[in-house]
């Protein structure tokens, strides 16, 4: 009778462990959850808003670049990969040996943040030496943030605009890693240039369309090749390039 009671009192405990355990991690996951959300919900809601405010014109470019930088540096890494289910995006991928794969992907819904973001979004995915071609934009604001893998990114000033070619300036050539934020607009930096130099790597894509209406420009790429004649002041007179053109070279 003892020992049964013992068998018992020991199957009792065991359960009451296991049910403890499981609870714990319940609670755990959960308390996770709950701190984490509240911070993922206003750092979307502010990334939005200064969206909204640059496509509004309420918020110069060059101040949207360095605002949704200074956010994009602030997320904790692991939660946005969550947030937009990066494992599941990624795996069975296959890269392209050309240029740079665009992955479509959905914020997960967050509550009291807006299913319908102002942004355009994709990721882009890149074997090593493969490369986001070096292009400007018309019309449209972008911000990076490297998500996963390493890439040497290029900027330049665009400066002026000729028939056959883009007058540019470089403005910065660095490696870039994971968790690092860059973007371009109409009036700084609007050329850029991203090659893997990892085995592979990911990149976060953001952008606004028709935030320069004022500039006459249809909203879209640039496609330019950075090697070209050598001006005064670091200038380069850089041949527009067609899309298939750009990549030849640089894809
Ligand atoms: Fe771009």
């Amino acid at each position: 009778m003892d020992s049964l009671n013992r068998r018992q009192f020991t199957q009792a405990s065991l359960g009451s462990l296991l049910t403890f355990t499981l609870l714990d991690t319940l609670f755990h996951c959960d308390a996770l959850g709950e701190e984490v959300r509240p911070i993922t919900a206003q750092w979307l809601t502010q990334l939005d808003q200064l969206g909204r405010d640059a496509r509004a014109q309420k918020l110069q470019q060059t101040l949207w670049q360095s605002q949704v930088e200074e956010l994009l540096a602030k997320v904790p890494l692991p939660d946005l990969l969550e947030l937009i289910d990066f494992d599941k995006l990624t795996k069975n991928l296959v890269l392209l040996d050309n240029g740079a794969k665009s992955l479509r992907f959905s914020f997960r819904e967050v509550e009291g943040v807006p299913a319908q973001l102002i942004y355009g979004k994709q990721i882009f995915a890149l074997k090593r030496g493969r490369s986001v071609v070096p292009h400007g934009h018309n019309n449209m604001a972008t911000a990076f943030l490297i998500l996963k893998g390493q890439l040497q990114g290029r900027h330049y000033d665009r400066l002026e605009d000729e028939p056959k070619h883009l007058i540019i300036r470089p403005t910065s050539d660095r490696l870039y890693n994971p968790g690092d934020p860059s973007s371009i607009s109409d009036y700084k930096d609007n050329v850029h240039w991203f090659q893997a130099v990892s085995e592979d790597a990911y990149i976060l894509n953001l952008h606004v369309l028709d935030v320069a209406p004022e500039r006459g420009f249809s909203t879209g790429r640039v496609y330019c090749d950075p090697k070209g004649e050598s001006l005064s002041d670091e200038r380069i007179r850089a041949p527009r390039l067609g899309y298939k053109q750009a990549h030849e070279l640089y894809g």
